[in-house]
């Protein structure tokens, strides 16, 4: 049945359908999250790879589920002088990552997501969070592959929730390798469940800025599968030394999955 289903439910008309009825499946990510009731937004559930792309798309991606905020508002106080600087979230989905980050002094806040359907929701879900909150950026939502990120002038923080596997990975860190050989403002990558860290550990051009297990905040327990969440950043030469202790060891503890900061 879920062979015959799939690709039916993968069709752009019937995709608000296939999300709502994944929804009906319950689980800690189908719940409506905290965060929505608070902005006004709908960026809860779970979606599997399988039901937004086709076989060969899906095979090198993850699945569609809202960050945990608190450990993105964690890691980006992290960052010093975020005026002005622009947030970019590649596999942006429907927009969770990016509504946090309105309570960041960023001047542009932009997401790159691969499911048109997911786009649409961002981009409404911008509006909502606006409408509620006026202060913060405006959401500028493009639909495509964001494994080769145009990056904005001026400094960059670049935001991953666990959204593909190495390969893209790799693919990613190479872009903005070059991209720290090409200017001199400061590239921050920002990624929660560091599943393929090591990518970015093993350039040279970019050194840890922190590294932590981030426990949920109390009214966020209950609303995803874990209790807190590994998020590491690494920044480009020209963001200098961190003030802080980021050497913890990245642990697959759910094997292409979790990853915990030992
Ligand atoms: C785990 S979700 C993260 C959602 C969002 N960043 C957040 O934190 O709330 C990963 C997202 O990446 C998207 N994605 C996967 N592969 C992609 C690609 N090659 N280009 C753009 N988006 C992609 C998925 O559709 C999914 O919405």
């Amino acid at each position: 049945v879920k062979a015959l289903l799939k690709p039916i439910l993968r069709a752009a008309p019937l995709q608000p359908f296939a999300l709502w009825l994944l929804r009906q499946r319950g689980g800690a990510f189908n719940k409506v999250h905290p965060f929505d009731r608070a902005h006004g937004v709908d960026t809860s559930g779970l979606i599997p790879a399988e039901y937004l792309f086709g076989d060969e798309a899906a095979s090198e991606a993850t699945v569609n589920a809202g960050c945990v905020p608190s450990a993105v508002r964690a890691a980006l106080q992290t960052i010093p002088d975020l005026e002005g600087a622009s947030f970019l979230d590649l596999g942006c989905g429907k927009g969770r990552a990016l509504i946090a980050a309105r309570a960041f002094p960023f001047s542009t806040l932009r997401g790159i997501e691969l499911n048109p359907t997911l786009a649409a929701m961002a981009r409404a879900n911008g509006v909502r969070a606006a409408r509620k909150t006026p202060k913060g950026a405006a959401l500028e939502i493009t639909v495509g592959d964001a494994t080769q990120p145009d990056l904005p002038a001026g400094d960059v923080l670049v935001f991953m929730y666990h959204p593909f596997g190495r390969p893209l990975i790799e693919r990613v860190c190479a872009r903005l390798v070059d991209f720290t050989r090409q200017r001199s403002s400061r590239i921050f990558v920002v990624y929660e469940n560091p599943v393929h860290g090591a990518v970015f550990d093993a350039a040279p051009e970019f050194t840890r800025w922190f590294a932590g297990q981030i426990p949920y905040a109390p009214e966020e327990i209950g609303f995803g599968p874990d209790t807190d969440e590994a998020v590491v950043v690494w920044a480009s030469a020209a963001a200098g030394r961190t003030p802080y202790d980021a050497g913890g060891r990245i642990v697959e503890t759910k094997p292409g999955w979790r990853v915990e900061i030992r």
